[in-house]
């Protein structure tokens, strides 16, 4: 509430201020700005917020840092430190059961308040951008302009291709896409200032700097790859007439305008699911080391490409037209359900369930179930998730030990994908890849302007444990 309050204060020029109720009760107040010179640049906003929020953590830590947070138990140490809070992150905060909240918006909110390219339609990722990075809602003028500086921003210099084009062709691409990270991290605006000195009060600037070059480069690098994997090499050159999104399924060759809407959506909801998560919290850590944002993120990547985490959604396809190729698109549920029970006992997860932090359905299945049933209802695959949806939980529920039954956002995103002729599973984790440039990047700017401390908990080994919890009993 603060922070936004504070945020209000800063606009000397024309804004408008609306009431937001939150899902909560409480009241928030944000901003829909109107149009002037340095209102539609989104540096020189962020220039004016950081002394505030650097003071802000400054009196955090004066006048509360000794508070406790809670205890932490031998579990949560053995649990992959499940539940235990030791992370700031600014940009979005989850709710176990209201699920993510970006800069205290929920994704439907989000869907009502920030601009879009159609009347009603889903929301520009460009405008989620905005909102992470300063707290605010901006206007359509705002939203354009960060649109046209990101198309300025995207150019990839041919050494980038030439290492991708190294690899074999049949390389995951997600390591085609790690790799094209690490080639673009040669022309890192953070690593020549730092070799030249900067002081670490000014961090945040080359930071910006290469966040907002990344966010803008790798729809470029993802697309190529796809091309390269799946097209025959044959790219399609971007279309500055085009949104951030809108661009993205333009290079990848998908130009249809149900498809540009179902990529703003996907590019909006997969962005940041706070600091916790294996990808955001390698980023952080990584960075906390002053690696700069491309080193940073190409970390990152190589955790959401773990199955656990985002490579989810390549197993999840795979595992529903697997569903099909042995017992064909009009399975009953009893069927559905001995596959279920099939992959378990075979030591599989089921891919696109579970969470390590939700409790209930994410909102992000639930966006995407909304825009499947407006947009592609009969879609057999879709009828088909709807199905695992009532027959997943209650069989995960007798397992006795998920503590989430429920669907997360890999379990809806390829079907949809798939409807618009984008059938290549091994490549959806690029995509999500894409989406988390934009949280990632917008944390790493807070991150190097607050000047959070480099990352090092306290490790123990098994016997410091024992003999702990024996002087303790
Ligand atoms: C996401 C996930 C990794 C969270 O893991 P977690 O926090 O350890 O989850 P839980 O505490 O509920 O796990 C408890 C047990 O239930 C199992 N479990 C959880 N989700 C499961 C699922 N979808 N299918 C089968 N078993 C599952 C775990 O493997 C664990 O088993 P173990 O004790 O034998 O190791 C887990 O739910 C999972 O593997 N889901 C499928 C993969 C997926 O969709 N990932 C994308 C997440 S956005």
């Amino acid at each position: 509430m603060s922070f936004f309050r504070s945020v209000s204060k800063l606009s000397k020029l024309r804004s408008r201020l609306v009431q937001q109720p939150g899902l909560n009760g409480s009241v928030r107040w944000l901003q829909i700005q109107s149009a002037s010179e340095s209102e539609l640049d989104l540096h020189s906003q962020l220039k004016e917020l950081i002394p505030e929020q650097q003071e802000r953590l400054k009196k955090l830590k004066m006048e509360h840092g000794k508070v406790q947070l809670g205890n932490i138990t031998v579990d949560m140490v053995l649990g992959g430190m499940r539940g235990m809070t030791g992370l700031l992150w600014e940009t979005s905060l989850l709710d176990p059961d209201e699920g993510i909240r970006f800069r205290g918006l929920s994704i439907p909110e989000c869907q009502k308040v920030l601009p879009a390219a159609v009347p009603g339609g889903e929301p520009l990722p460009e405008g989620l951008l905005w909102l992470l990075l300063t707290g605010k809602v901006p206007s359509k003028e705002q939203v354009d302009m960060l649109s046209k500086e990101l198309q300025n921003r995207a150019k990839v210099p041919d050494h980038v291709y030439k290492a991708i084009n190294s690899l074999p062709v049949t390389a995951h691409p997600m390591t085609q896409f790690v790799t094209g990270i690490m080639a673009l991290q040669v022309g890192s605006e953070f690593l020549k200032a730092y070799e030249k000195g900067m002081p670490k009060s000014k961090f945040w600037e080359p930071t910006y700097e290469d966040s907002l070059n990344l966010i803008a480069q790798v729809p470029v690098v993802a697309s190529f790859i796809y091309r390269r994997v799946y097209k025959n090499g044959q790219t399609v050159p971007a279309d500055a007439s085009l949104d951030y999104g809108a661009n993205f399924s333009h290079m990848l060759g998908f130009d249809g305008p149900k498809m540009q809407e179902l990529m703003r959506l996907y590019i909006t909801i997969h962005s940041d699911h706070e600091g916790g998560n294996v990808s955001a919290h390698t980023a952080h850590l990584v960075a906390s080391a002053l690696s700069d944002p491309y080193l940073s993120f190409a970390a990152a990547l190589n955790g959401l490409a773990g199955p656990l985490h985002g490579l989810a959604n390549q197993e999840v396809l795979l595992w529903i037209k697997s569903v099909v190729e042995e017992c064909g698109e009009n399975i009953t549920t009893e069927q559905l359900k001995d596959y279920v029970w099939k992959t378990l006992n075979s030591g599989k997860v089921v891919p696109g369930f579970g969470h390590g932090v939700l409790r209930k359905t994410d909102p992000r299945y639930m966006c995407q179930r909304e825009f499947a049933l407006k947009h592609l209802p009969d879609d057999p695959l879709f009828q088909l998730v709807s199905k695992l949806y009532d027959v997943v939980p209650p069989v995960l529920t007798q397992l006795g030990k998920v503590k989430n039954p429920w669907p997360n956002v890999d379990a809806h995103s390829g079907v949809l994908l798939n409807h618009f002729g984008l059938t290549e599973a091994r490549y959806f984790t690029v995509l999500f890849g894409v989406s988390r440039s934009i949280g990632i990047g917008s944390q790493l700017i807070w991150d190097r302007a607050l000047g959070l401390a480099l990352e090092r908990p306290k490790s123990v080994t098994m016997e410091w444990l024992e003999n702990y919890c024996k002087k303790a009993a």
